[in-house]
Order: C-alpha cells, then sequence, then structure tokens
C-alpha cells in the first residue's frame, strides 16, 4: 500500500546533521512530536538516535558506544561491508532506519511494523567504526517475490556505485534462494534511472557472451536472474524486442550490442559482488 504522503504532509525538517554531514532533506518522515517540526535534526551516524539540540547531540557522541550496524556481517571485501539487520530482533534500530530513509524517499509509506523485514545495511569501514552509506529493506516472506522494498543510499555517498552495488546484492541473495526476483514498485526516478542502468548493463553483457541465435528473453530471464518484465522493459528501450507470431522475441544483432556497450553512458559497475566475500545462507 502506497500513497503521497509528502502532498499532504509538510515538510518541516529541512536538514540533519549526520556524522561529518549536514544533509538537506528532500521529504517528509514521520518523526514524533516536536522532533518533527525542529527544522534540523541531529542523527547519531552509529545507532541513529536522533536529537533536536546540538547540546544533546554532542553528548550523545560521547557516550554512544555504537560502532557498527546490528544483526551479523554477511559481506566484507576492503572497507566496504554489509550487514544483515532482523527486523524482528533490532526493531529500534529499523525504525529509525526507515525514519531516516523516509526524508529521501517520497513515495513509499513508512513501516513501523519492521519484523516482517530484513534489512541489509552497507558500511565503510572507518577506523571509528562503520559508516552507514546506505541499505535496502526485504521481505521475509514475498509473495510477489520482491527482492527489495525499498532501497537507499545517503545523498553524501551517492552516484560512487554503491546504489548499483546494492542492487546487484539483492539480486545475488535472490540467485542463492533459487528466486527470479524484482523490486517494488512503483520505482522512484532515481530508482528507475539505477534499475534501469544496471539492468541494461547486466543484459547487455551476457546478450555480448551469447550467439544472437539463441538469444531469448527466457534464457536471460535464467542467466541473469532478472525478472521477464524487467527485461522487456529494458529491452523495449533499447528497441531490441519485437512482436513475432504474437510473441515478444529478443531481436538485436551482435553489433547493435557492442555499439550499445561502447556507450559512455554504459559504464562499466564500479563495484560488483564478489561471492567470495559472502557469507549468507538462505533463510529456511
Ligand atoms: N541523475 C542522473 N542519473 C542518476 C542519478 C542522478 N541524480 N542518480 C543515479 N543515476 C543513474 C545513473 O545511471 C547511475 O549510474 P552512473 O553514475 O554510472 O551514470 C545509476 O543511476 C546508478 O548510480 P549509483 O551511483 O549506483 O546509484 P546511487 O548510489 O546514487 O543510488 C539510489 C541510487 C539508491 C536510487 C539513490 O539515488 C537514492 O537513494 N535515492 C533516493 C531514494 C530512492 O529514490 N530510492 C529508490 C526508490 S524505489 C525502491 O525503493 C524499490
Ligand atoms: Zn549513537
Amino acid at each position: 500500500e502506497k500513497e503521497h504522503e509528502s502532498i499532504t504532509k509538510i515538510k518541516y525538517i529541512e536538514k540533519i546533521q549526520f556524522g561529518q554531514f549536514e544533509i538537506d532533506t528532500w521529504y517528509f518522515s514521520p518523526y514524533p512530536d516536536e522532533y518533527g517540526k525542529a527544522r534540523k535534526l541531529f542523527v547519531c551516524q552509529y545507532c541513529l538516535k536522533y536529537m533536536r539540540l546540538l547540546k544533546s547531540f554532542t553528548g550523545h557522541l560521547k557516550d554512544c558506544k555504537v560502532q557498527k550496524p546490528p544483526g551479523r556481517e554477511i559481506y566484507r571485501k576492503g572497507i566496504i561491508s554489509v550487514f544483515e539487520v532482523d527486523g524482528n530482533e533490532e526493531p529500534l534500530y529499523c525504525q529509525l532506519l526507515c525514519l531516516l530513509a523516509k526524508l529521501f524517499l517520497d513515495h513509499k509509506v513508512l513501516f513501523y511494523d519492521t519484523k516482517v523485514f530484513y534489512f541489509y545495511v552497507l558500511c565503510e569501514i572507518a577506523k571509528e567504526g562503520c559508516q552507514i552509506v546506505g541499505y535496502f529493506s526485504k521481505e521475509k516472506e514475498s509473495l510477489a517475490n520482491n527482492n527489495v522494498a525499498c532501497i537507499l543510499v545517503l545523498p553524501p555517498y551517492q552516484r560512487k556505485g554503491y546504489g548499483k552495488f546494492l542492487i546487484a546484492f539483492s539480486y545475488t541473495l535472490s540467485r542463492k534462494e533459487g528466486i527470479i526476483g524484482s523490486p517494488e514498485k512503483p520505482l522512484s526516478d532515481l530508482g528507475r534511472l539505477s534499475y534501469r542502468s544496471y539492468w541494461a548493463y547486466t543484459l547487455l553483457e551476457l546478450m555480448s557472451d551469447l550467439s544472437t541465435s539463441s538469444l531469448s528473453i527466457k534464457a536471460l530471464n535464467k542467466l541473469s536472474g532478472i525478472a521477464t518484465d524487467d527485461i522487456i522493459y529494458t529491452l523495449q528501450s533499447m528497441r531490441m524486442i519485437k512482436y513475432w507470431k504474437g510473441q515478444q522475441v529478443v531481436c538485436v544483432t551482435t553489433r547493435t550490442i557492442n555499439n550499445y556497450l561502447q556507450l559512455p553512458q554504459l559504464k562499466r559497475p564500479v563495484l560488483t559482488v564478489d561471492l567470495d566475500c559472502l557469507d549468507w545462507t538462505p533463510h529456511k
């Protein structure tokens, strides 16, 4: 269930202090009572607790012992780390994460009921601790096979490839589960751009390895783990789908594939998921 909350709710919080960053907010988020009416909130970058006063914030930073997200670290490569946090075991942290995320997400209704989700929290490791960069949430049981409910990269970390890394990570988990997953719709504009970029690159790379005669939507679906509708949407946007006897079929030449792969907007992803660094098996 989604609605455009921000149309009816006024955004009071204009910025947050988050670690070293002062971040302009984008949308309304239901921080309670007087916190929701503050123009600026101070948010601890480790435990995500929010405060209204600089004084409380500096006091908190001295006392706060938290240096990483709760839950289990399931991925570590270089300074990149991913924690799996169970919304049932860590409801407070997950609620605080949702409140923070809502400041940058327009079209999602906040789930206070965190227990039906896992949260995959992406961090950069520094000597002071694990700095949260972004996350995605995922329903524990999804009838629609959604492998992402909400995805966010915090503004200071955007456009560095972290979004596509999280997307790739979500597909990696789904593949381990043997599921063809897809993000929960509707996507935001930035979400759509990022997914389209991930889908297009992934599909083109696969296609360039296959002979064009053996190309089919089904084959791509199986090899990429990307849902059929998302494949059709992506290939259609590149005019690589034709109707043939009432069916949608892939129709493309090797030359077109290679031309696409050479376009500047189809950069090889900067960050990829290294399976050797993943310590995770599907939940039963
Ligand atoms: N302008 C133009 N293109 C963009 C922009 C932008 N501001 N941001 C991302 N893109 C496109 C680009 O193609 C980019 O690839 P490139 O930089 O190689 O050209 C691609 O998307 C992905 O870029 P990343 O750096 O991997 O993505 P980023 O770390 O910025 O995260 C995300 C993307 C998560 C969507 C981020 O913009 C964000 O958190 N936005 C706010 C929350 C949001 O809208 N989330 C998605 C909601 S939908 C859902 O939750 C299922
Ligand atoms: Zn704290």
